[in-house]
């Protein structure tokens, strides 16, 4: 089968690495694709928002599924119309993409269907919302209802903090996705990912996993994309994921069947566990990045079969296989990240870093006169198996050093709460 890749960062390097294993695989495309992406596929130029481009290239190369990595094209709605040129595709439609697109869609349904998720009220101007704000008071939850990438959310210790938050929004600081806000209770508890994998009657729980949002050790300094990740979460037993099913995911894929947007595609469940157990912070509609690359160095099973059997409404007959080991991986970011990161700089031995086990995701590379360069903020993700996330770490962090880039960093600590855990024998 001829598959077409959408995006160009570590999260689609990953799923190329892992799609160009499958025997399945005829030839693998990627849009626009990246230098690390280019050793598993054939990068091609193609303009993403352009629909009818893309099913006109899918029909010229015989592409029989897509599979798109980030939310912005989901949120426009290029699923629905591969769908409705007759091309499968992995990944919701615009409907669907909703739960990533609006907080306040997700909020209400979770009301509608009883799904555990922090108090809230949406608003639609700054006088209401504070009000509100005022009267349950800090700490208190600040998000503009929209994808802002990344940066809509405020977690406000002090009122002051919420008052700013909430006039930020509705003065234009998120653009469009801050016309509308949500405001809700604080959750107490430790992190953690949860995927999978659905095709808009079935959900095949899909590994967990947790990251590092803060770019500073100890998790200090400003948010960013994530600084590492690793899977599984140990935090995350069988008996929690079990509940999250039950709680969360299932009403879910039945809430949104029952609102004629039947959800497919990587269904990603930001949860907190707190005391009266998980509560779902928020949805994304695709892989998280840097979590996609740890649950592929895990993934035993093809890929492009469950995919596919996403895509056509098959998952009810698969099951999904792990590898024992614990997958770690550690994100090389360029000076100035999160803020305006240092382009250009020249990246040496990224290949001779590698080996078993051990893969170097290209997330933000471009190649100029025959060098790897940086092209982004979040340039590389380390990524090892261990037989615990103590070794993982350990494998990363000596491939990070074997790698040279002087205008890069990286955070010397991933996973140190699974360490800690590991260390005191829980
Ligand atoms: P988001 O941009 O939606 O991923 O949110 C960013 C981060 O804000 C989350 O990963 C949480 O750490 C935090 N957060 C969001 N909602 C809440 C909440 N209700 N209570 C506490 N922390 C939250
Ligand atoms: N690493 C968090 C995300 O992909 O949203």
């Amino acid at each position: 089968m001829n598959v077409l890749l959408i995006g160009s960062g570590g999260r689609e390097h990953a799923l190329a690495w892992k799609l160009a294993a499958s025997p399945m695989l005829t030839k693998l495309y990627a849009a626009p694709g990246n230098p690390g992406i280019a050793h598993d596929a054939e990068c091609v130029t193609l303009d993403i928002d352009d629909h009818a481009a893309v099913v006109a290239f899918c029909r010229e190369k015989s592409i029989g599924l897509v599979v798109v990595g980030p939310e912005a094209p989901l949120v426009a709605g290029i699923a629905d119309a591969l769908q409705d040129a007759g091309i499968s595709v992995f990944g919701p439609s615009a409907a669907a993409a909703q739960l990533e697109g609006s907080k306040g869609f997700t909020k209400d349904l979770c009301a509608r269907h009883d799904i555990p998720t922090a108090a809230y009220e949406r608003f639609n101007n700054a006088p209401k919302a504070k009000a509100y704000a005022r009267r349950v008071g800090a700490p208190i939850v600040i998000k503009a209802d929209g994808i802002a990438a990344g940066k809509g959310v405020t977690v406000a210790m002090t009122l002051d903090e919420a008052l700013d938050a909430i006039d930020a929004c509705f003065e234009g600081a998120f653009g469009a996705a801050g016309a509308e806000v949500v405001v809700e209770e604080f959750l107490e508890g430790e992190e953690a990912s949860f995927f999978c994998l659905c095709d808009g009657t079935t959900a095949l729980p899909f590994g967990t996993a947790q990251d590092h949002k803060r770019v500073g050790e100890g998790d200090t300094g400003p948010n960013t994309g994530g600084m590492g990740a690793y899977s599984p979460a140990p935090v995350m037993t069988p008996e929690l994921v079990e509940r999250t099913m039950k709680e969360i995911v299932e009403p879910t894929m039945r809430g949104m069947a029952e609102a004629g947007a039947p959800f497919s595609g990587v269904l990603y469940a930001g949860l907190m566990l707190t005391a009266d157990g998980p509560k779902l912070i928020e949805y994304n509609v695709r892989f998280g990045d840097p979590e996609c690359q740890v649950l592929m160095m895990r993934l035993k099973d093809d890929l492009l079969v469950l995919l596919e059997a996403a895509a056509d409404g098959q998952l009810g007959h698969m099951s999904v296989r792990w590898r024992d080991e614990a997958a770690l991986t550690v994100v090389m970011a360029a000076d100035g990240y999160p803020g305006t990161p240092q382009k250009g700089t020249v990246i040496s031995g990224v290949d001779a870093a590698a080996g078993e086990d051990i893969e170097i995701f290209h997330a933000g590379t471009a190649e100029r006169e025959g060098e790897l360069v940086a092209n982004g903020g979040r340039v590389l993700n380390v990524t090892a198996l261990g037989k615990t996330v103590g070794e993982a770490a350990a494998r990363a962090y000596e491939a990070v050093d074997r790698i040279h880039w002087q205008e890069g960093f990286c955070r010397r600590d991933i996973g140190w709460r699974a360490i800690e855990r590991e260390r005191a024998g829980k």
